[in-house]
């Protein structure tokens, strides 16, 4: 099977299966209602300035597609969506794109109808390793891109018949892309999570955010179950079905090493909000646009105005004129969350009452 007829069949199994994986880690995160805000609600301001680009709403719409004859479709609905509504969106893996001329318009198509919203280009680690830099330069440039996201799916890599199994001189590839590339690099999961460990490494060898991409949302091991053939391999994929780290532990685990894109099961406004308090600067949501992007572009910017309003809404209901307020206010944590911020030896009063320092 060629990759750009993998990536639609995942789109298929997505629009008409179960999919995701339980815990996110935001259940265990509440806000302390504010029942006098002292704030105007029409004046709450959610205007964000991220990797050097202003924001309308701290939102991406996370990668997902791209490089088959029937994504232009999607691509193009949520391009329009985002121009209009002032955020920013990511493509998914450009290799289709690089591998075959003609399927570059399906990807492009995503910056002619979004001239000024951020747009990152994506592609996989093991074609980093493999092929380097000039792979790098070839996603950004067909998509004029303000960032490149290197993603990391080695769960699905695993459990899919024909994955990607090495991982070897991943360090050194994004070293190398990160010193050479003139966009920002951005290391993405895709539903396991990053944890704190690899937050440093993935610092130190220079990318500028991280997008956590932790569990409790899509599960790519999932997505395999209703894709692998042979019986014992199906079984293991269900093993791995809710591997990861949560999103929530995983923003708690990057959010003093680099900037945060939370994405992973954030299926509202409030999770948006627990997301950003928590730490991350941006929130991020793949599965839920997918299904309206199949539709119109209508239909996706309701679904951003559905994410905006709940975000705002809890903003004003704890009291908050600024979404970065969110960084500076109470929250209480309790349960496993609680359990993680004490294994990390992290401060938990300072942690729910934080005062992050700009990283
Ligand atoms: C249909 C679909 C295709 C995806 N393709 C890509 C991809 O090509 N590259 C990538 O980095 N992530 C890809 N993702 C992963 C998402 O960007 C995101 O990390 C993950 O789905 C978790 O977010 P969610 O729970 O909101 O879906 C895809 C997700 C979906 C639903």
């Amino acid at each position: 099977m060629t990759t750009r007829d993998r990536k639609f069949d995942h789109i298929k199994i997505c629009v008409s299966e179960r999919v995701e994986s339980s815990y996110t880690g935001f259940e265990d995160v509440f806000f302390i209602h504010k029942a006098v805000p002292e704030l105007d609600y029409n004046e709450i301001d959610l205007s964000v300035n991220f990797l050097g680009k202003e924001l309308k709403a701290p939102i991406l719409i996370a990668s997902m597609t791209g490089g088959h004859p029937e994504t232009y479709k999607i691509n193009k609905n949520l391009a329009i969506a985002v121009e209009n509504a002032g955020i920013g969106m990511g493509v998914g893996s450009q290799r289709a794109g690089i591998e075959d001329e003609s399927v570059v318009d399906t990807f492009s198509v995503v910056r002619e109808y979004a001239p000024k919203a951020f747009i990152y280009a994506n592609i996989g680690l093991p074609q980093i390793i493999e092929k380097g830099v000039e792979y790098a330069e070839k996603a950004v440039e067909m998509i004029d891109a303000d960032a490149l996201a290197i993603h990391l799916n080695f769960l699905q890599e695993i459990v899919q018949p024909e994955g990607d199994r090495n991982a070897v001189g991943g360090f050194n590839a994004i070293r190398e892309v990160s010193s050479e590339l003139k966009v920002p690099v951005i290391v993405k999961e895709t539903g396991a999570g990053i944890s704190r460990e690899v937050a440093f490494t993935m610092r130190e060898a220079g990318a500028k955010a991280l997008d956590v991409g932790g569990k409790g949302g899509t599960s790519w091991s999932g997505v395999e179950v209703y894709r692998v053939e042979n019986e014992i391999k199906r079984e293991v994929a269900k093993d791995f079905w809710d591997w990861g780290l949560p999103t929530a532990f995983s923003i708690v685990d990057c959010h003093d090493v680099l900037p945060v894109i939370a994405t992973g099961g954030i299926r509202n406004g409030v999770d948006m909000a627990k997301a950003i308090a928590l730490g991350a600067k941006i929130a991020s949501s793949a599965l839920p646009f997918l299904k309206p992007a199949l539709e119109s572009h209508e239909e996706v910017e309701k679904k951003i105005q559905y994410f905006v309003e709940g975000l705002k809404k809890t903003l004003f209901l704890t009291g908050c004129s600024h979404v970065y307020d969110l960084h500076k206010i109470h929250i209480f944590v309790y349960n496993l969350l609680k359990e993680w911020i004490d294994f990390r030896e992290f401060d938990l009063f300072e942690f729910s009452r934080r005062r992050f320092h700009d990283i």
